[in-house]
């Protein structure tokens, strides 16, 4: 036999073996969904070649092509599944079955008995964190991190950080003002994540990027990463480039990285107990080097463990993966929401004067001195909590268990093993069974009472719920006190599509919702009315960036 005829064969035996494990595959899931289905258990109309896609393409024909997915599974739960709150999903090959859980009830017993995180996560986030991390990792490797990383979040860790983030803050109302000035029309989520990667930066390497004043590589190739990664299309990982694009900006990020790690390492080992030099990765390296004295540095001189340090890097990667995104989609939502309601602005900013006094150019040094000051401003806590119910940026994925049943709004159960488990934050953050009047903005809802117990979880429950929430909730805090009184935000779609740029900027879109459901759907624009709506592009950002004006407001 020549050559030819040895690598046609074996071509042939690859095709062969890929197509019968992929059609195995196939069978088993639509066998599973089949007696899902057979016990009468709720979900869409199915059938054994396609599952629910032709079903899921139907829908999102509604919806512009890079919607977030949970946008339409709210609405999907609540066209068709309102009296379970619970439903199977079956669109493999694109996503392995999945139960979605839009009942609170149900989803606590989530973060008691589900808290393994799906394989698919690891093809997710590790191109953008290199390794693996926190996001994906389950068992004692995830114990192990997640404990050495808590003291950096402790609460009393992040407070003592404050002045970082106002710092960043005072300069992100350096960037408006000049806009302001400039008059053009930018894009807001551009300019916010900026503000967002520099103070995460900053308390996870106790390192100044000066991000928002001259883009930084780093933070760069991260999101130049981001579009490459979106879960939900399996032929994305069959891209002929994508494996370039993801080393090529990895390597960016590690020769920028690793020196700043060094660094940090360096200073850490020069004074141990100085608080000064304190940060995430510090603190995380001292638990370490107690929890293994023997591989402990002693001395100056002395290298830290190899292993701690790679993972170490994976972890700081994937706190600016964790942070940036949803942080800065809720920033952008806040004054989407407030613009939209300009009576809860007024009464934020009436708070505002109440504590900060009516001197705006006083606020930042008044915070400096006390930032427990924040703790004064009950209404824009309510507006900040109110803004993450509706636009939610997470959700949580979970393995399914054999041994775990859900129980559905009329206590029938629903097995997971065999799926996958969504908690479904858009069901459950408009379900009227936790909120009145769920499609109204209400900041005072959170003024006098609570709601049903895990009825809010925009950072999740339980266990591997948010470790960044205290960060996140800071910096917003810090960002709206120093802003709201300065600064008008007005959105400015038509003039962005005017200027051509709607097209460009939509961008690469790999997502499934793009994928499938229609050409058609390229030429909506707006979701419900509103032009902001959720989109995906490796996380759930606004719409184009936000495309906006600032206006200085007269003082
Ligand atoms: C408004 C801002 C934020 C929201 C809404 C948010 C939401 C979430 C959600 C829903 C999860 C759980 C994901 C899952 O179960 O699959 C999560 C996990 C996580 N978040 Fe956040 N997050 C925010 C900001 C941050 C920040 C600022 C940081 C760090 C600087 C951070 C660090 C983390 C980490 C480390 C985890 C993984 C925890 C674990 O699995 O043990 N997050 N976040």
């Amino acid at each position: 036999m020549d050559f030819s005829a040895i690598w046609m064969s074996f071509l042939l035996t690859v095709v062969v073996a890929a197509s019968g494990h992929f059609l195995y595959s196939g069978y088993r899931v639509r066998s599973r969904v089949n007696s899902l289905r057979k016990m009468g258990l709720q979900m869409p109309p199915w059938n054994w070649l396609t599952g629910h896609l032709t079903f899921f393409r139907a829908e999102l024909a509604n919806y512009p092509p890079n919607v977030l997915i949970s946008v339409v599974m709210k609405d999907i739960a609540q066209k068709y599944f309102a009296s379970t709150e619970m439903f199977y999903l079956d669109l493999w090959p694109m996503l392995p079955p999945t139960l979605w859980v839009g009942n609170a009830a149900a989803s606590i017993e989530v973060n008691k008995r589900l808290n393994t995180k799906p394989e698919v996560y690891k093809g997710l986030f590790q191109p953008m964190t290199g390794g693996p991390s926190l996001l994906d990792t389950n068992g004692q490797e995830w114990k192990y991190w997640r404990g050495l990383m808590s003291p950096g979040f402790a609460p009393g860790y992040v407070m003592s950080k404050a002045s970082e983030f106002i710092d960043s803050g005072d300069v992100f109302c350096e960037v408006l003002e000049k806009r302001a000035r400039e008059g053009d029309v930018f894009q807001l989520e551009v300019v916010s994540m900026r503000f967002t990667l520099e103070s995460i930066i900053k308390i996870a390497l106790n390192l100044d990027l000066g991000h928002q004043r001259k883009v930084h590589p780093v933070p760069k190739a991260l999101l130049a990463i981001m579009p490459w990664t979106t879960v939900g299309n399996p032929f994305e990982k069959l891209h002929p480039i994508r494996p370039f694009i993801v080393a090529h900006y990895n390597r960016i990020i590690n020769y920028h990285m690793v020196p700043e790690l060094e660094k940090c390492y360096a200073e850490y080992m020069a004074n141990p107990s100085s608080k000064a030099s304190q940060s995430i990765f510090t603190l995380a390296l001292a638990a370490h080097s107690k929890n293994f004295p023997d591989k402990a540095p002693k001395g100056k001189n002395q290298k830290v463990d190899r292993t701690f340090m790679d993972i170490a890097l994976f972890q700081i990667r994937m706190l600016l993966i964790a942070g940036h995104d949803t942080t800065t989609s809720i920033l952008v939502y806040a004054y989407h929401i407030l613009h939209k309601h300009p009576e809860a602005m007024a009464r934020m900013r009436e708070e505002h004067t109440r504590v900060f006094g009516p001197d705006l150019s006083q606020t930042s040094s008044i915070l400096r001195k006390k930032s427990s000051t924040l703790n004064n401003t009950p209404y824009t806590l309510g507006v900040i909590k109110e803004t993450m119910r509706m636009f939610p940026p997470g959700g949580a994925f979970r393995a399914g268990s054999a041994d775990v049943h859900l129980l559905d709004r009329n206590g029938t159960q629903y097995p997971t093993g065999g799926c996958h488990v969504s908690v479904a934050h858009h069901t459950i953050h408009y379900s009227p069974n936790v909120y009145s009047d769920p499609e109204i903005f209400k900041p005072e809802r959170w003024l006098d009472s609570g709601v049903e117990n895990g009825g809010w979880r925009p950072f999740e429950r339980g266990p591997r719920n948010c470790m960044g929430q205290d960060v996140a909730m800071l910096q917003l805090k810090v960002v709206l006190v120093l802003t709201a009184r300065k600064f008008n935000i007005t959105p400015a779609y038509e003039e962005w599509d005017e200027l051509e740029v709607t097209k460009r900027s939509s961008g690469r879109n790999w997502s499934i919702a793009n994928w499938i459901g229609g050409k058609k759907r390229f030429e909506k624009r707006d979701v419900n009315g509103d032009r902001a709506y959720q989109a995906e592009n490796g996380g759930a950002r606004p719409a184009l960036g936000y495309p906006c004006r600032v206006e200085l407001i007269n003082q």
